[in-house]
Parts: structure tokens; C-alpha cells; sequence
């Protein structure tokens, strides 16, 4: 069986182009009333089915859940097991950084995910979730 924490290829300029562009038509289907902040997320798995997500926000604040964990979710649930990439897409100008929560509930199923986070006129950033949570807690820290 391949290796689970293997980097897969990262995602040439048209492919993450494309996922782009998955990314920000989630966010339009944002339920962000009153953060007013709507974030899409596009979730490849490797075998190359796309998983879109968007924030969903709620009178009680604290059960929002985010774009990022709503595609992992549906993925999840949807019978995905391994996953290449992650487009993160926002209507703020500067990307939007997955919260610490996501890092670590994306980094249960796909601790070397390529990460990119583009805002609405900032610049692109890309990286691996490996670097925005090095260390993670994972099935290793439990007895
Ligand atoms: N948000 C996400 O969807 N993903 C993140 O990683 C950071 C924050 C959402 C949650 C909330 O609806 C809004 O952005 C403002 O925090």
C-alpha cells in the first residue's frame, strides 16, 4: 500500500488555476450573515474527484463550521480516503489562513495536503500543511 503521509505531485499553474476557481464559486454559497466573510474551499482527492466547501456560520457563533472542514467532510463522508490538494479561495483581499482548527482536522487524513489560499486581490500563497502544522497530534500521541 502506498505510504499515507507521501507528498503526492504538486498541482501544476492550470490545475490549481482551476481549483481556484472552484474555491471562489463555493464562497458565493457562503452562509456568513455575520462575519460577512465568505470562504470556499476545493478538496482533490487523488483519485481526482473535487470536494467543495464554504463556511457556514450560526446565530450561536461558536458552531460555525469552516469552508475547509465542510469539504473534508463531504469528501469524508462521501467515501474518499486520500487526498492531493486543497484550494482555499475568500472575498478579503489578502488570503485567508486555515485556522488552527483545520489545520489539524485536515492533517487526520492528509498530513503532506498542498495548500493554496488566495484572497480576492492578494497575492497567492502555497505551501504544504506540513509546514503550517508541523508536529500535528495524531494517532501516534494515543496510548
Ligand atoms: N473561516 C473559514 O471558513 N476557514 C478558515 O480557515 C478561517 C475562517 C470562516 C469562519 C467564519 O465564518 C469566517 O471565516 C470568519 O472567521
Amino acid at each position: 500500500m502506498a505510504d499515507p503521509t507521501a507528498r503526492a505531485p504538486q498541482p501544476g499553474n492550470e490545475s490549481i488555476q482551476d481549483l481556484l476557481r472552484v474555491a471562489f464559486a463555493a464562497a458565493e454559497l457562503a452562509h456568513s450573515p455575520y462575519s460577512k466573510v465568505k470562504v470556499g474551499a476545493a478538496l482533490v482527492a487523488l483519485d481526482g474527484q473535487v470536494f467543495a466547501g464554504c463556511n457556514i456560520e450560526n446565530a450561536s457563533y461558536g458552531l460555525t463550521i469552516c469552508a475547509e472542514r465542510v469539504a473534508m467532510v463531504k469528501a469524508i463522508s462521501s467515501g474518499a480516503t486520500r487526498f492531493a490538494s486543497i484550494a482555499i479561495a475568500s472575498n478579503l483581499d489578502a488570503p485567508t489562513m486555515p485556522c488552527g482548527a483545520c489545520r489539524q482536522f485536515l492533517s487526520e487524513f492528509a498530513p503532506e495536503l498542498f495548500v493554496v489560499v488566495q484572497g480576492k486581490n492578494g497575492p497567492r500563497f502555497q505551501t504544504w500543511l506540513s509546514e503550517l502544522l508541523p508536529h500535528p497530534f495524531g494517532p501516534r500521541d494515543l496510548p
